[in-house]
């Protein structure tokens, strides 16, 4: 199997955890991306879904899914979302796509978090991937210092604006034995909207798509 076969294999595997008449918490990505192919053969089932961002917004739309604003929703069952990197304690790097704070606002929402992932994904320790923090604008020098205070290299990346008009700081070399803290610290920095360590509320499912189809672990 490719590495995108596993992915498309634990996309398929979370409609087993989409009720009926039920909004879905969608997360972005491209293993999200295969989630939304799939939910879309059981649409007429499902009430909708709360979308983590504008490019997950119109992967839905266009299959005919519709996209209910967050502030209108009062229960999300489920969030189905990717990962950079996920743990066995199931804390996540997430970020990659630059929408990690919308993500964390519908994961927050959600009773469960269910990770859907390819086995490259899985780690002993986060830090390989660099991690992401949203930051204001005017606040990216400034941020980047506290950043290098903490022990990372932080590198802004170029031409990205996140769907909140904000920058994103990816933070190398960061040595996170205490994701829990580390999550604290980096959003206790004056301008940082929120980083991509998903610690404090991790996953409590993961589907994870290997050479063998997909697992599911609890
Ligand atoms: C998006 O901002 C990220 O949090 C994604 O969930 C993460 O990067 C995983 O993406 P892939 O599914 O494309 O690997």
């Amino acid at each position: 199997m490719t590495q995108d076969e596993m992915k498309k294999a634990a996309a398929i595997k979370a409609l087993e955890f989409i009720e009926n008449d039920t909004i879905v918490g969608v997360g972005t990505g491209s293993t999200v991306n295969h989630f939304i192919d799939a939910l879309a053969t059981i649409k007429d089932k499902i009430t909708g879904a709360v979308s983590s961002s504008e490019e997950s917004s119109k992967r839905l739309i266009a299959h005919g899914i519709e996209v209910f604003d967050l502030n209108n929703v009062d229960v999300l069952d489920v969030y189905i979302d990717g990962a950079d990197e996920i743990t066995k304690h199931m804390s996540m790097i997430k970020g990659g796509g630059a929408a990690l704070t919308r993500e964390k606002i519908v994961a927050a929402v959600a009773k469960k978090f269910i990770c859907i992932a390819d086995s490259s994904k899985q780690v002993e320790l986060l830090g390989d991937f660099p991690l992401p923090v949203e930051v204001i604008p005017m606040a990216r020098s400034y941020v980047a210092r506290e950043l290098v205070k903490l022990g990372g290299d932080p590198e802004y990346r170029q031409g990205v604006i996140t769907d909140n008009g904000n920058v994103i700081l990816d933070v190398h070399n960061l040595n996170i034995l205490d994701p829990k803290q580390l999550e604290t610290d980096i959003n206790a920095i004056v301008g940082v909207v929120t980083n991509g360590l998903f610690a404090q509320r991790g996953a409590d499912v993961l589907i994870l798509g290997s050479e063998s189809g997909s697992q599911v672990i609890k």
